[in-house]
Protein backbone atom coordinates (compact mmCIF):
# COMPACT_ATOMS: atom_id res chain seq x y z
CA UNK A 1 0.00 0.00 0.00
CA UNK A 2 2.43 2.41 0.26
CA UNK A 3 2.92 3.21 -3.03
CA UNK A 4 -0.56 4.15 -3.29
CA UNK A 5 -1.36 7.70 -3.03
CA UNK A 6 -5.02 8.99 -2.33
CA UNK A 7 -6.61 11.67 -3.96
CA UNK A 8 -10.50 12.46 -3.97
CA UNK A 9 -12.29 12.06 -7.46
CA UNK A 10 -14.38 14.81 -8.93
CA UNK A 11 -17.83 13.29 -7.14
CA UNK A 12 -16.13 13.12 -3.33
CA UNK A 13 -15.07 9.02 -3.86
CA UNK A 14 -11.82 8.06 -2.81
CA UNK A 15 -9.29 7.43 -5.91
CA UNK A 16 -5.98 5.78 -5.98
CA UNK A 17 -2.60 6.69 -7.90
CA UNK A 18 -0.03 3.75 -7.90
CA UNK A 19 3.55 4.61 -8.33
CA UNK A 20 4.57 1.26 -9.19
CA UNK A 21 2.60 1.62 -12.39
CA UNK A 22 2.39 5.38 -13.16
CA UNK A 23 -0.86 4.76 -13.54
CA UNK A 24 -4.13 6.30 -11.91
CA UNK A 25 -6.33 3.67 -10.18
CA UNK A 26 -9.86 5.40 -10.58
CA UNK A 27 -10.60 8.05 -13.15
CA UNK A 28 -10.35 11.69 -12.03
CA UNK A 29 -14.24 12.92 -12.61
CA UNK A 30 -15.43 10.31 -9.89
CA UNK A 31 -14.39 6.67 -9.34
CA UNK A 32 -17.97 6.52 -8.16
CA UNK A 33 -19.78 7.93 -11.07
CA UNK A 34 -17.26 5.87 -13.55
CA UNK A 35 -18.36 2.52 -11.63
CA UNK A 36 -21.62 3.57 -12.24
CA UNK A 37 -21.66 5.14 -15.77
CA UNK A 38 -19.51 2.37 -17.23
CA UNK A 39 -20.36 -1.03 -15.42
CA UNK A 40 -23.76 -0.79 -13.63
CA UNK A 41 -26.13 1.27 -16.03
CA UNK A 42 -25.69 -0.28 -19.55
CA UNK A 43 -26.66 -3.10 -17.45
CA UNK A 44 -30.43 -1.93 -17.62
CA UNK A 45 -32.40 -5.63 -18.25
CA UNK A 46 -30.84 -7.53 -15.25
CA UNK A 47 -33.97 -9.60 -14.20
CA UNK A 48 -32.61 -13.16 -12.80
CA UNK A 49 -30.27 -13.81 -10.35
CA UNK A 50 -27.31 -13.69 -11.89
CA UNK A 51 -22.85 -14.16 -11.68
CA UNK A 52 -20.37 -10.95 -12.08
CA UNK A 53 -16.80 -11.51 -12.77
CA UNK A 54 -14.77 -8.54 -11.71
CA UNK A 55 -11.98 -8.50 -13.38
CA UNK A 56 -9.42 -5.65 -11.70
CA UNK A 57 -11.71 -5.43 -8.43
CA UNK A 58 -9.31 -3.22 -6.92
CA UNK A 59 -10.90 -1.26 -4.46
CA UNK A 60 -14.44 -2.93 -5.80
CA UNK A 61 -16.56 -0.22 -6.80
CA UNK A 62 -17.50 -1.43 -9.84
CA UNK A 63 -18.91 -4.96 -7.79
CA UNK A 64 -20.10 -2.41 -4.96
CA UNK A 65 -22.18 0.17 -7.37
CA UNK A 66 -23.66 -2.70 -9.01
CA UNK A 67 -24.42 -4.64 -5.67
CA UNK A 68 -26.29 -1.14 -4.75
CA UNK A 69 -28.08 -0.79 -7.66
CA UNK A 70 -29.30 -4.33 -8.65
CA UNK A 71 -28.63 -6.01 -5.35
CA UNK A 72 -32.77 -5.96 -4.26
CA UNK A 73 -34.36 -9.36 -4.41
CA UNK A 74 -31.48 -11.16 -6.51
CA UNK A 75 -29.25 -13.58 -6.03
CA UNK A 76 -25.96 -12.30 -7.01
CA UNK A 77 -22.37 -13.97 -6.74
CA UNK A 78 -19.39 -12.37 -7.41
CA UNK A 79 -16.02 -13.62 -8.67
CA UNK A 80 -13.69 -10.59 -7.58
CA UNK A 81 -10.12 -11.20 -8.99
CA UNK A 82 -6.77 -8.98 -8.08
CA UNK A 83 -3.84 -9.27 -8.00
CA UNK A 84 -3.27 -7.27 -5.04
CA UNK A 85 -5.28 -8.60 -1.51
CA UNK A 86 -4.49 -5.04 0.27
CA UNK A 87 -6.56 -3.02 -1.85
CA UNK A 88 -9.63 -5.72 -1.92
CA UNK A 89 -9.13 -5.72 2.14
CA UNK A 90 -9.32 -1.94 2.13
CA UNK A 91 -12.57 -2.01 0.05
CA UNK A 92 -15.54 -2.06 2.48
CA UNK A 93 -14.01 0.84 4.42
CA UNK A 94 -13.47 2.70 1.69
CA UNK A 95 -15.41 6.34 1.68
CA UNK A 96 -17.70 6.42 -1.59
CA UNK A 97 -20.58 8.35 -0.68
CA UNK A 98 -19.24 10.90 2.25
CA UNK A 99 -19.80 14.31 1.90
CA UNK A 100 -17.30 16.79 1.14
CA UNK A 101 -17.46 18.67 4.26
CA UNK A 102 -16.09 15.94 6.00
CA UNK A 103 -12.92 16.18 4.61
CA UNK A 104 -13.00 19.91 3.36
CA UNK A 105 -13.86 22.15 6.96
CA UNK A 106 -13.71 25.25 5.02
CA UNK A 107 -16.17 27.12 3.34
CA UNK A 108 -14.06 28.38 0.73
CA UNK A 109 -12.01 25.40 -0.29
CA UNK A 110 -11.87 25.43 -3.59
CA UNK A 111 -13.21 21.45 -3.09
CA UNK A 112 -16.04 22.72 -1.72
CA UNK A 113 -17.73 23.04 -5.74
CA UNK A 114 -17.51 19.42 -5.65
CA UNK A 115 -19.98 18.79 -3.35
CA UNK A 116 -22.65 18.99 -6.18
CA UNK A 117 -21.82 15.55 -7.62
CA UNK A 118 -23.79 13.32 -5.28
CA UNK A 119 -25.66 11.80 -7.92
CA UNK A 120 -24.41 8.16 -7.13
CA UNK A 121 -23.87 6.92 -3.71
CA UNK A 122 -23.67 3.42 -2.00
CA UNK A 123 -25.37 2.51 1.04
CA UNK A 124 -23.60 0.93 3.95
CA UNK A 125 -25.58 -1.93 3.79
CA UNK A 126 -23.48 -3.10 0.52
CA UNK A 127 -19.80 -2.49 2.67
CA UNK A 128 -21.16 -4.61 5.49
CA UNK A 129 -22.02 -7.20 3.55
CA UNK A 130 -18.66 -7.25 1.37
CA UNK A 131 -16.84 -7.12 4.86
CA UNK A 132 -19.10 -10.07 6.54
CA UNK A 133 -17.91 -11.81 2.79
CA UNK A 134 -14.50 -10.75 3.60
CA UNK A 135 -14.31 -12.29 7.04
CA UNK A 136 -15.80 -15.44 6.01
CA UNK A 137 -13.30 -15.96 2.80
CA UNK A 138 -9.83 -14.90 4.37
CA UNK A 139 -10.43 -16.59 7.37
CA UNK A 140 -8.00 -16.02 10.25
CA UNK A 141 -6.39 -12.89 9.11
CA UNK A 142 -6.90 -9.83 11.67
CA UNK A 143 -7.10 -7.40 8.50
CA UNK A 144 -9.89 -5.14 10.47
CA UNK A 145 -7.27 -4.36 13.08
CA UNK A 146 -4.58 -3.62 11.08
CA UNK A 147 -6.53 -1.37 8.65
CA UNK A 148 -8.41 0.54 11.41
CA UNK A 149 -5.51 0.93 13.51
CA UNK A 150 -2.90 2.03 10.59
CA UNK A 151 -3.31 6.02 10.47
CA UNK A 152 -2.04 5.60 6.58
CA UNK A 153 -5.54 4.43 6.43
CA UNK A 154 -7.50 6.79 8.20
CA UNK A 155 -8.60 9.50 5.28
CA UNK A 156 -10.18 6.40 3.17
CA UNK A 157 -12.21 5.67 5.88
CA UNK A 158 -15.94 5.41 5.83
CA UNK A 159 -16.94 6.37 9.65
CA UNK A 160 -19.67 4.66 9.98
CA UNK A 161 -18.03 1.41 8.75
CA UNK A 162 -15.46 2.24 10.93
CA UNK A 163 -17.82 2.37 13.97
CA UNK A 164 -19.49 -1.02 12.72
CA UNK A 165 -15.35 -2.72 12.75
CA UNK A 166 -14.69 -1.38 16.09
CA UNK A 167 -17.70 -2.95 17.68
CA UNK A 168 -16.60 -6.21 15.75
CA UNK A 169 -13.04 -5.66 17.20
CA UNK A 170 -14.23 -5.16 20.63
CA UNK A 171 -16.91 -7.80 21.05
CA UNK A 172 -14.12 -10.45 19.06
CA UNK A 173 -12.10 -10.50 22.03
CA UNK A 174 -14.66 -12.28 23.47
CA UNK A 175 -15.64 -14.24 20.77
CA UNK A 176 -12.40 -16.08 19.29
CA UNK A 177 -13.71 -18.72 16.83
CA UNK A 178 -14.75 -18.42 13.04
CA UNK A 179 -18.78 -19.17 14.17
CA UNK A 180 -18.60 -16.66 16.44
CA UNK A 181 -17.28 -13.30 14.64
CA UNK A 182 -19.38 -14.63 11.84
CA UNK A 183 -22.55 -14.61 14.62
CA UNK A 184 -21.05 -10.63 15.80
CA UNK A 185 -21.60 -9.19 12.22
CA UNK A 186 -25.16 -11.33 11.82
CA UNK A 187 -25.68 -9.04 15.16
CA UNK A 188 -24.28 -6.28 14.09
CA UNK A 189 -26.82 -5.93 10.96
CA UNK A 190 -29.40 -6.06 13.24
CA UNK A 191 -28.37 -3.58 15.23
CA UNK A 192 -27.11 -0.89 12.51
CA UNK A 193 -29.56 -1.43 9.73
CA UNK A 194 -33.13 -2.02 8.57
CA UNK A 195 -34.21 -5.48 8.93
CA UNK A 196 -36.04 -4.70 5.60
CA UNK A 197 -32.70 -4.50 3.55
CA UNK A 198 -30.96 -7.48 6.08
CA UNK A 199 -34.16 -10.05 5.05
CA UNK A 200 -33.85 -9.37 1.27
CA UNK A 201 -30.19 -9.08 0.60
CA UNK A 202 -28.02 -11.14 3.49
CA UNK A 203 -27.67 -14.74 2.27
CA UNK A 204 -28.43 -13.65 -1.74
CA UNK A 205 -25.15 -11.96 -2.48
CA UNK A 206 -21.89 -14.01 -2.06
CA UNK A 207 -18.45 -13.09 -2.97
CA UNK A 208 -15.53 -15.21 -3.68
CA UNK A 209 -11.97 -13.23 -3.67
CA UNK A 210 -9.07 -14.65 -6.14
CA UNK A 211 -5.74 -12.75 -5.23
CA UNK A 212 -3.77 -13.25 -8.05
CA UNK A 213 -2.45 -12.78 -11.68
CA UNK A 214 -6.15 -12.77 -13.57
CA UNK A 215 -4.44 -14.60 -16.48
CA UNK A 216 -3.68 -17.68 -13.87
CA UNK A 217 -7.66 -17.36 -11.98
CA UNK A 218 -9.50 -17.33 -15.63
CA UNK A 219 -7.71 -20.81 -16.30
CA UNK A 220 -9.23 -22.54 -13.24
CA UNK A 221 -12.68 -20.87 -13.67
CA UNK A 222 -15.30 -22.77 -15.80
CA UNK A 223 -18.54 -21.21 -15.07
CA UNK A 224 -20.58 -19.04 -17.54
CA UNK A 225 -20.77 -15.28 -16.20
CA UNK A 226 -23.63 -12.89 -16.99
CA UNK A 227 -21.48 -9.97 -16.30
CA UNK A 228 -18.22 -9.43 -17.00
CA UNK A 229 -16.12 -6.17 -15.63
CA UNK A 230 -12.47 -5.23 -17.23
CA UNK A 231 -11.25 -2.79 -15.27
CA UNK A 232 -7.23 -3.46 -15.93
CA UNK A 233 -4.93 -0.28 -16.50
CA UNK A 234 -4.41 0.97 -20.07
CA UNK A 235 -3.41 -1.27 -23.21
CA UNK A 236 0.08 -0.19 -22.71
CA UNK A 237 0.60 -0.72 -19.68
CA UNK A 238 -1.03 -3.98 -19.21
CA UNK A 239 -1.08 -5.55 -22.24
CA UNK A 240 -1.81 -9.00 -20.01
CA UNK A 241 -5.10 -8.24 -19.39
CA UNK A 242 -6.49 -7.26 -23.13
CA UNK A 243 -4.54 -9.77 -24.88
CA UNK A 244 -6.88 -11.73 -27.58
CA UNK A 245 -5.73 -14.84 -25.45
CA UNK A 246 -7.07 -13.15 -22.36
CA UNK A 247 -9.93 -12.11 -23.79
CA UNK A 248 -10.55 -15.96 -25.55
CA UNK A 249 -10.77 -16.83 -22.55
CA UNK A 250 -13.03 -14.45 -21.21
CA UNK A 251 -15.11 -15.42 -24.43
CA UNK A 252 -15.52 -18.78 -23.12
CA UNK A 253 -16.42 -17.42 -20.02
CA UNK A 254 -19.57 -15.29 -20.85
CA UNK A 255 -22.98 -16.23 -20.89
CA UNK A 256 -24.74 -16.71 -23.84
CA UNK A 257 -26.79 -13.33 -23.16
CA UNK A 258 -24.01 -12.20 -21.01
CA UNK A 259 -22.22 -8.79 -21.07
CA UNK A 260 -18.53 -7.83 -21.02
CA UNK A 261 -17.91 -4.02 -19.50
CA UNK A 262 -14.71 -1.91 -19.77
CA UNK A 263 -14.07 1.95 -19.97
CA UNK A 264 -12.03 1.14 -22.97
CA UNK A 265 -12.80 2.78 -26.28
CA UNK A 266 -9.33 2.51 -27.86
CA UNK A 267 -9.85 0.68 -31.25
CA UNK A 268 -6.49 -2.86 -30.35
CA UNK A 269 -9.67 -3.37 -27.44
CA UNK A 270 -12.52 -3.20 -29.61
CA UNK A 271 -10.89 -5.05 -32.37
CA UNK A 272 -9.71 -7.99 -30.12
CA UNK A 273 -13.34 -8.02 -28.84
CA UNK A 274 -14.47 -8.78 -32.47
CA UNK A 275 -11.76 -11.12 -32.88
CA UNK A 276 -12.36 -13.20 -30.24
CA UNK A 277 -15.97 -13.64 -31.14
CA UNK A 278 -17.95 -11.35 -29.71
CA UNK A 279 -20.68 -8.40 -30.98
CA UNK A 280 -19.45 -5.19 -30.32
CA UNK A 281 -20.82 -1.64 -29.32
CA UNK A 282 -20.18 1.58 -27.66
CA UNK A 283 -21.44 2.84 -23.74
CA UNK A 284 -22.83 6.37 -24.10
CA UNK A 285 -22.96 8.98 -21.71
CA UNK A 286 -26.05 11.43 -21.39
CA UNK A 287 -24.56 13.24 -23.88
CA UNK A 288 -23.80 10.70 -26.46
CA UNK A 289 -20.55 10.74 -26.21
CA UNK A 290 -18.65 6.97 -26.01
CA UNK A 291 -17.29 6.25 -22.01
CA UNK A 292 -16.65 2.49 -22.74
CA UNK A 293 -17.39 -0.60 -24.22
CA UNK A 294 -19.51 -3.49 -24.28
CA UNK A 295 -19.20 -6.55 -25.89
CA UNK A 296 -21.65 -9.89 -26.16
CA UNK A 297 -22.14 -13.22 -27.97
CA UNK A 298 -26.13 -11.42 -28.08
CA UNK A 299 -26.50 -9.52 -30.95
CA UNK A 300 -30.03 -7.62 -28.83
CA UNK A 301 -27.42 -6.95 -26.12
CA UNK A 302 -26.04 -3.69 -28.73
CA UNK A 303 -27.71 -1.45 -28.32
CA UNK A 304 -25.23 1.53 -29.87
CA UNK A 305 -23.57 -0.02 -32.64
CA UNK A 306 -20.06 1.35 -34.23
CA UNK A 307 -21.03 3.15 -37.07
CA UNK A 308 -18.63 3.03 -40.24
CA UNK A 309 -16.07 4.78 -39.96
CA UNK A 310 -15.35 3.41 -36.84
CA UNK A 311 -15.58 -0.42 -37.76
CA UNK A 312 -13.25 0.69 -40.35
CA UNK A 313 -10.50 1.84 -37.81
CA UNK A 314 -10.89 -1.41 -36.70
CA UNK A 315 -9.16 -3.24 -39.50
CA UNK A 316 -5.84 -0.34 -39.42
CA UNK A 317 -2.76 -1.56 -38.08
CA UNK A 318 -3.77 -0.02 -34.67
CA UNK A 319 -6.49 -3.06 -34.35
CA UNK A 320 -4.10 -5.34 -34.48
CA UNK A 321 -4.36 -7.59 -31.17
CA UNK A 322 -1.43 -8.47 -28.36
CA UNK A 323 -0.69 -12.16 -28.31
CA UNK A 324 -0.25 -14.13 -24.87
CA UNK A 325 -0.64 -17.39 -26.38
CA UNK A 326 0.40 -18.88 -23.39
CA UNK A 327 -0.85 -16.46 -20.88
CA UNK A 328 2.55 -15.92 -19.35
CA UNK A 329 4.51 -13.20 -21.10
CA UNK A 330 5.92 -10.40 -19.35
CA UNK A 331 4.28 -7.08 -20.48
CA UNK A 332 7.31 -6.02 -22.72
CA UNK A 333 7.55 -9.65 -24.25
CA UNK A 334 4.04 -8.78 -25.18
CA UNK A 335 4.49 -5.37 -26.35
CA UNK A 336 7.68 -6.09 -28.61
CA UNK A 337 5.95 -9.13 -30.09
CA UNK A 338 3.16 -6.68 -31.26
CA UNK A 339 5.53 -3.96 -32.74
CA UNK A 340 6.72 -7.01 -35.00
CA UNK A 341 3.60 -7.85 -36.09
CA UNK A 342 2.52 -4.11 -36.50
CA UNK A 343 5.80 -3.52 -38.53
CA UNK A 344 5.13 -6.09 -40.87
CA UNK A 345 1.57 -6.06 -41.68
CA UNK A 346 -0.35 -5.43 -44.57
CA UNK A 347 -2.84 -3.43 -42.98
CA UNK A 348 -3.56 0.02 -43.78
CA UNK A 349 -2.10 2.34 -41.36
CA UNK A 350 -4.11 4.06 -39.37
CA UNK A 351 -2.21 7.54 -39.97
CA UNK A 352 -3.04 7.06 -43.86
CA UNK A 353 -6.92 5.98 -43.08
CA UNK A 354 -7.32 9.00 -41.03
CA UNK A 355 -5.23 11.42 -43.13
CA UNK A 356 -7.82 9.90 -45.80
CA UNK A 357 -10.86 10.66 -44.24
CA UNK A 358 -9.83 14.42 -43.53
CA UNK A 359 -9.21 12.92 -40.17
CA UNK A 360 -5.93 14.34 -39.84
C1 LIG B 1 -7.64 0.54 -12.78
S1 LIG B 1 -7.39 -0.39 -11.32
C2 LIG B 1 -9.00 -1.04 -11.04
C3 LIG B 1 -9.82 -0.26 -10.05
C4 LIG B 1 -10.92 -1.07 -9.42
N1 LIG B 1 -11.89 -1.60 -10.35
C5 LIG B 1 -11.61 -0.36 -8.27
O1 LIG B 1 -12.84 -0.31 -8.22
O2 LIG B 1 -10.91 0.13 -7.39
C6 LIG B 1 -6.52 -1.79 -11.92
C7 LIG B 1 -6.37 -2.95 -10.95
O3 LIG B 1 -5.72 -4.01 -11.64
C8 LIG B 1 -4.98 -4.78 -10.69
N2 LIG B 1 -4.05 -5.60 -11.48
C9 LIG B 1 -2.95 -5.20 -12.15
N3 LIG B 1 -2.40 -6.24 -12.81
C10 LIG B 1 -3.19 -7.33 -12.57
C11 LIG B 1 -3.15 -8.70 -12.98
N4 LIG B 1 -2.20 -9.15 -13.81
N5 LIG B 1 -4.12 -9.52 -12.53
C12 LIG B 1 -5.09 -9.07 -11.71
N6 LIG B 1 -5.17 -7.78 -11.30
C13 LIG B 1 -4.24 -6.92 -11.73
C14 LIG B 1 -4.38 -3.71 -9.80
O4 LIG B 1 -4.02 -4.24 -8.54
C15 LIG B 1 -5.54 -2.70 -9.71
O5 LIG B 1 -6.32 -2.95 -8.59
Amino acid sequence: MDSFLPYITGDGSVGLYSEEFNDIYHSGYGALTEAYEKFVLPNININKNINVLDICYGLGYNSKAFLNYYGKNKEITFDCLDIDKNLILLSPFIKTNHTLTDYFKKPNNKHARLSKYKKYKIDDWVNIILLENLCKEFKNEFYIESILNNKKFVSYLNNKIVKIGKFYQKNRINTPNEANKCLNLHNIYYQYLSKRYIRNKKDNIKFHFYVDDARNTVKQLDKEYDVIFLDAFTTNKCPQLWSLDFIGELYRLTSKDGVLLTYSNSVIVRNTFLEAGYFVGKILNKKNKSIGTIASKDYKKIKNHLNEYEQGLLKTRAGIPYRDRNLSNTAEEIINYRNNEVNNSNLISTSKYLKDRGKK
